[in-house]
């Protein structure tokens, strides 16, 4: 009898390890394939709304959208989906501990070299007593970003952006630099 428990729990612990990075590679895949979509889907809205409808009424994409975009993303992949970043606009989208660090960690793949385009990283961790996947993806700032993210903002669309978010903190970024990452996280037990 007690013999059997102890294989029991060996042969738990040796094939759990392995059944687990199949699962988190696998994982990793269908998620790095939303958070692609959902990337271009929130680029190609607002390129479109600042074309149509000017900067200002933009803002209201990356306001009211881009949450509504992430939450359908969220449902349809049973994960909760989110953007956060070192500097934050809206202060709802604060990064938590992990996050931080893995900002942190972008930043120096950055300075090594890395492309940021292509930079991410998951992990399966414990949060608040649960098993979770976790997944963050850069996200480069490019020409379209600076308008209302870099050094020289114009002044009807700077006074908006401080009216609506007085906390602001994500301006001053050039191009290529990191703006933020997305951020997925799913419950697995
Ligand atoms: C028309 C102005 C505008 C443009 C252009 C714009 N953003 Fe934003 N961005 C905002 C606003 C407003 C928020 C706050 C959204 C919210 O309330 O959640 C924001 C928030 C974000 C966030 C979430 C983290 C935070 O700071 O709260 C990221 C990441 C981000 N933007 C990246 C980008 C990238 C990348 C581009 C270019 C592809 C871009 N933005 C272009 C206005 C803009």
């Amino acid at each position: 009898m007690m013999k059997k428990i102890v294989l029991l729990t060996l042969s738990t612990l040796l094939s759990a390890p392995a059944a687990n990075a199949a699962n988190t590679e696998q994982l990793t895949q269908e998620t790095r394939g939303a958070i692609k979509a959902l990337g271009s889907e929130l680029k190609g809205t607002l390129q479109a709304a600042i074309k149509s409808d000017g900067p200002v009424k933009a803002l209201s994409v990356c306001h009211e959208e881009a949450p509504k975009l992430a939450q359908k993303v969220s449902q349809e992949k049973g994960m909760e989906v989110g953007r956060t970043s070192l500097r934050v606009r809206n202060e709802l989208n604060a990064p938590d501990a992990w996050e931080l660090s893995v900002l942190e960690q972008f930043e120096q793949r950055k300075t090594k070299g890395e492309d940021v385009k292509k930079i991410d990283y998951s992990e399966v961790t414990q949060q608040n007593g649960n098993t979770v996947f976790r997944y963050m993806k850069a996200i480069p700032a490019d020409d379209v970003c600076l308008m209302c993210h870099g050094d020289t903002i114009a002044d009807n669309l700077s006074a908006e952006i401080k009216k609506l978010y007085p906390n602001d903190k994500a301006t001053g970024f050039k191009k290529g630099d990191i703006r933020g990452a997305f951020t997925a996280v799913k419950v697995l037990d």
